[in-house]
């Protein structure tokens, strides 16, 4: 893989997270997913994340991959290069790139994430950008649209995966890079029951999350129960479309991408099905 120099101000606009009219931003107190351009999936992953922000760096503390994920997009471009986060969260990624010295923009339309991600990120290192991602034009261009931890995943049919891998690519630098970490979907495929899991919130309780999966559409239903110390269980129900590595490139050649490179971890380990973690790490180059 090559190494790219960061783009230089060709591709810069002030730091800010103003978004032109008709970007298909929502505001405070609107349903995201009724706002120009947001779909269902929007709607859905939005009340989801807003209900879980207060427990998501404690059901997915930060992990070694966090920080590898830096030294990643550093084999890809150099610190100082500019980074458009979709789907921020909390910035559990994004601040570890603030560290090394990446210039991150963060998108989310969870107004609950972003002000989780407000509290830990008191100096604003990090540009958040309230907004449905799929329908995003911020009228710049980044050295590396990122998408981390599945987000591509939160859009729920196909041609909402295609409008947001449009929005990819128009951020997207000429000289620049498209990474996209899923997950490979072969067990979720073939599962016949749902799946339970119990995720500790230590000291306070515990979530159980149950998915089920609709093969025939590749939708996955989550449904994520808390139980915390004092306070009545509190439920929150989302819907996500998983990809085919084979399908993520498809749609990037629809919005003129070309895969690049393609591993199962950050530290670059092969693609070679034998990873247990089944992680898909996607990089993408505009075709010229
Ligand atoms: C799985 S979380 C990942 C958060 C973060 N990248 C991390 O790894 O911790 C996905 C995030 O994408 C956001 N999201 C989902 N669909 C979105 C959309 N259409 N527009 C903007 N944000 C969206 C959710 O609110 C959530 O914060």
């Amino acid at each position: 893989m090559t190494t790219t120099a960061p783009a230089t101000e060709t591709n810069e606009t002030a730091e800010t997270a103003e978004i032109p009219e008709a970007a298909g931003t929502a505001e405070a107190g609107e349903t995201p997913g009724t706002a120009a351009g947001g779909g269902l999936g929007t709607a859905l992953t939005t009340a989801y994340s807003d209900a879980l922000a207060e427990v998501y760096d404690e059901i997915y503390p930060a992990t070694p991959d966090l920080e590898d994920i830096a030294d990643f997009l550093l084999t890809l471009t150099a610190s100082g290069a500019s980074v458009l986060e979709l789907g921020v969260g909390t910035g559990r990624v994004a601040l570890p790139l603030a560290d090394k010295g990446f210039r991150v923009h963060g998108v989310d339309s969870s107004e609950g994430m972003l002000a989780r991600l407000a509290e830990k990120d008191p100096e604003g290192r990090i540009t958040p950008v309230h907004a449905d991602f799929a329908a995003l034009d911020l009228g710049r261009t980044f050295d590396v649209v990122l998408a981390p931890f599945n987000s591509l995943c939160c859009a729920v049919a196909p041609d909402e995966q295609i409008a947001l891998m449009h929005a990819v690519a128009r951020h997207t630098a000429p000289d620049g890079h498209v990474v996209v970490e899923t997950f490979d979907p072969s067990d979720y495929h073939v599962q016949k029951k749902n799946e339970i899991s119990t995720y500790p919130v230590p000291g306070r309780g515990a979530m159980i999350e149950s998915i089920g999966v609709l093969p025939a559409s590749q939708n996955m239903m989550v449904h994520n129960t808390l139980f915390l110390d004092g306070e009545p269980p509190k439920s929150a129900t989302t819907v996500m479309r998983y990809l085919w590595p084979s399908e993520l490139d498809l749609l990037a050649g629809i919005a003129r991408l070309e895969l690049s490179a393609r591993y199962s971890g950050w530290r670059e380990q092969p693609f070679d099905g034998g990873d247990s973690r089944k992680m898909c790490v996607s990089v993408y180059r505009p075709l010229s």
